[in-house]
């Protein structure tokens, strides 16, 4: 018998643009969008390229930039002027999302980001007990699923909490229910870690845990790097809670739980690919240390080989020319 050359399959471009099994298309793509009241123009985010704070008004014209990118579906994130302990006010998210789908209408896909981060005085994710040092469970869960409603209401297509919560798919599939939304999406962050990857976003979306707390960073309501069976838990019940769509959230570092759960869970799956891990590519770039388009290429392609059928990437408006590069 010949000798196996593996090689012969490897020898030009054509070949293999042939053989590959896996491909990264335009259309799965999601584009993070901040967008921040109060502020006169839009602020560029430290450690990401491309990606700002955008104004109500740059925000429209950066839709529009993306649309002809070739860019439909995006991820909002809205940052209140004001940071409250109570009584949260989502108006403003609100009106950004009326504004958005008035302008575009079904030439976008808008899922809307649910979280109280933005909001908290103390940068957690919930509402704190008196001692500061625990995130009250069901009163927070209460706020998110009024928060998604309303976002429903101004006319997101699908709505994300991001809190890590117990019981808030349930709560939002209610809520959308009893509101006459039965047909908004809810993508639950479902397998999201206490990861180290989250900074830039931080900065951006103004939610970094104020450390004037007794409750420092998030380790009681997101799922410990250590503990995949925890990310399979909170998958499973995400899905028979209602979500339409289940999440790994970072991306790169828990590769391993995207293949395991994408396989074990038949519903779509998403990948977030983090701020921390989009500001690493960036800055290797800035250092001459890899390409950033190519290196960009080769993760996405991780993420489609280990399950992902959609991925969250702040890099989302350069797929077309990294995916051709
Ligand atoms: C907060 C939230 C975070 C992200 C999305 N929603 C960060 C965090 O949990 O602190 C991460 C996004 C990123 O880093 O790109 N609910
Ligand atoms: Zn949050």
């Amino acid at each position: 018998m010949a000798p196996l050359s593996l090689r012969r399959l490897r020898l030009s471009p054509h070949i293999r643009d042939l053989t590959r099994e896996v491909r990264v298309h335009l259309e799965q793509f999601i584009q993070p969008l901040f967008v921040v009241d109060g502020i006169a123009n839009r602020e560029a985010v430290p450690g990401l390229d491309d990606v700002f704070r955008e104004t109500s008004d740059t925000l429209i014209s950066q839709i529009e930039h993306d649309l002809e990118n070739g860019i439909n579906k995006f991820l909002l994130f809205g940052v209140p002027a004001e940071k409250r302990q109570a009584g949260f006010d989502h108006a403003f998210t609100a009106a950004r999302i009326e504004a958005v789908k008035q302008r575009f209408g079904a030439d976008l896909w808008l899922g809307v980001d649910v979280c109280l981060c933005s909001h908290t005085t103390h940068g957690h994710c919930g509402i704190l007990n008196d001692a500061g040092d625990h995130v009250v469970n069901d009163a927070t869960v209460e706020e998110l699923a009024a928060a998604a409603r309303t976002f429903a209401e101004a006319g997101a297509d699908c709505v994300a909490p991001s809190d890590m919560m117990d019981g808030r798919i349930k709560a939002i599939r209610e809520a959308l229910r009893c509101s006459g939304h039965d047909d908004t999406l809810i993508m639950s962050y479902s397998a999201k870690f206490h990861s180290s990857f989250y900074g830039p976003f931080r900065l951006a979306a103004g939610s970094a845990p104020a450390g004037d707390t007794a409750l420092k960073d998030r380790a009681t309501y997101q799922i410990d790097p250590a503990r995949p069976g925890d990310a399979l838990l909170s998958s499973e019940r995400d899905d028979a809670e209602g979500a339409d769509i289940l999440m790994v959230k970072p991306g790169l570092p828990y590769l391993d739980v995207l293949a395991d759960l994408s396989t074990r869970i038949p519903k779509p799956w998403a990948v977030y690919q983090t701020s921390g891990e989009q500001a690493a590519i960036d800055l290797l770039a800035k250092h001459d240390l890899l390409r950033r388009d190519v290196a960009q290429r080769e993760t996405w392609i991780a993420f489609v080989r280990a399950g992902a059928s959609m991925i969250i990437s702040y890099a989302a408006r350069r797929a077309r020319s990294c995916l051709s590069s």
